[in-house]
């Protein structure tokens, strides 16, 4: 039987990930990937981790092996809301937290809920994979944004919103990563945060804040990094964090934080999808950040991770001088504009021979021709001197081309 005569209309609009396939190179012995945007797995909290789980009583393993509700185990709520108010200083008043199977799974129900066939999404271009993906799988039209050195072009998203609702099709949201971003690894400025509040309270435009990496930064502290949310809830703004990359991803948990209604309407989008997140998860995590252990494994991955990217940049420099990345200030992910000329695709089918992957920036730009010009490279997982070995691979396949 050949399935795909029968396969729905969102079916036919999935699109399988690039990087989820480039995995599998990542997986292969002996090769360099910069490609996935993997967590540093050798620097997992391993005996915060195995002490917590040993303090249990059987009655707190009951409830981590016990179904949860679709919300989310109480007081794992209760612990996010605090982070969220004391250092992301966002108010709860009139909003609602519900846990999500990653953060991933928060992105998919806000688009779930909102998205029709047809409807159109903004995103910053280039965005993230995987939020895109969602929207697309909900059949949404994407518009992109130019991303800037500062964040997105907020003249252009200003005129692009003021174009469509002229057309009558309003976008149903903007997607926006505003810390260091994925992929390009640049952060919006406070500035452009204040104007896009305004802007989106001034046209109702929802959205989606995206922040799974805003506690890793590598220099100033968390004021800096304020979320666009944390200006107020006039504006229809719903915040999306993630343990992943402050834990790890494996337990799969996540939060969304915005207006009771539109919460409780991906809630019971979430029933449909899930029922609830691991529980197993959630009581650990709770105590992961009740316990403060969060904060000095944040201190110490800060530290690892700055090292890690400093130096892909010193080696970026070095071996591939004619070569432009960003120099993102925390995150896992650099972005490289390839000399005019040479495409990302044949670089990359030149040093997988060599044992060296990365991702083209074509799956992230919503124009493919111009994604070609670009690499994402995620420092996070590698070594120090796989980064040298890897980054002199790619710098000696890019003179072949001269
Ligand atoms: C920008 C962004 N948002 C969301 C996610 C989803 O992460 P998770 O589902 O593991 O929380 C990722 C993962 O790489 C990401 O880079």
């Amino acid at each position: 039987m050949d399935y795909e005569s029968i396969f729905s209309v969102s079916a036919s609009k999935m699109k399988a990930s690039k990087i989820r396939e480039l995995m599998k190179y990542a997986a292969m012995d002996g090769v360099i990937s910069f490609g996935g945007g993997s967590p540093d797995s050798a620097n997992f909290p391993f005996d915060d981790i195995r002490n917590i789980i040993n303090g249990w009583d059987n009655k707190k393993m009951a409830v981590a092996m016990q179904y949860g509700t679709t919300d989310g185990y109480p007081p794992l709520i209760e612990a996010i809301k605090n982070r969220m108010i004391n250092l992301k200083k966002l108010n709860p008043e009139g909003q609602k937290i519900m846990v999500t199977t990653g953060g991933q799974q928060g992105i998919y129900l806000i688009s779930k809920v909102l998205v029709s066939a047809g409807d159109v999404v903004l995103v910053e271009e280039p965005s993230f994979i995987g939020a895109m993906a969602s929207f697309l799988s909900n059949q949404a039209e994407l518009v992109g944004v130019p991303l800037e050195s500062d964040g997105v072009n907020l003249d252009v998203l200003e005129s692009t919103l003021n174009r469509l609702i002229k057309e009558n099709r309003k976008p149903k949201f903007f997607y926006t990563i505003p810390n260091f971003q994925n992929p390009a690894g640049v952060t919006m400025s406070q500035a452009k945060r204040r104007r896009l509040y305004e802007i989106s309270k001034k046209y109702e435009l929802v959205i989606l804040e995206d922040d799974p990496y805003g506690d890793l930064y590598f220099s100033g502290n968390a004021d800096d990094y304020r979320p666009i949310k944390s200006y107020g809830n006039e504006a229809p703004i719903v915040y999306s964090g993630s343990f992943s990359k402050v834990l790890c991803p494996g337990f799969r948990l996540g939060w969304v934080f915005g207006d009771e209604q539109l919460i409780g309407k991906a809630s019971i989008a979430k029933q449909s999808v899930d029922a609830c997140s691991s529980a197993f998860g959630q009581v650990l995590a709770c105590d992961y950040l009740n316990s403060g252990v969060i904060d000095n494994y944040l201190t110490k991955m800060r530290a690892i991770y700055k090292e890690k990217k400093d130096f892909m940049v010193e080696c970026i420099a070095k071996y591939m001088p004619t070569c432009k990345a960003t120099n993102p200030n925390g995150g896992f992910f650099l972005y490289v504009d390839l000399p005019n000329g040479i495409s990302g695709d044949a670089l990359f089918k030149k040093t997988i021979k060599n044992n060296v992957a990365f991702v083209t920036g074509e799956p992230f730009h919503v124009d493919p021709v111009e994604g070609d010009k670009h690499l994402r490279f995620s420092y996070s997982g590698s070594s120090l001197e796989n980064i040298e070995k890897g980054i002199k691979v790619i710098g000696d396949a890019i003179k072949d081309f001269s």
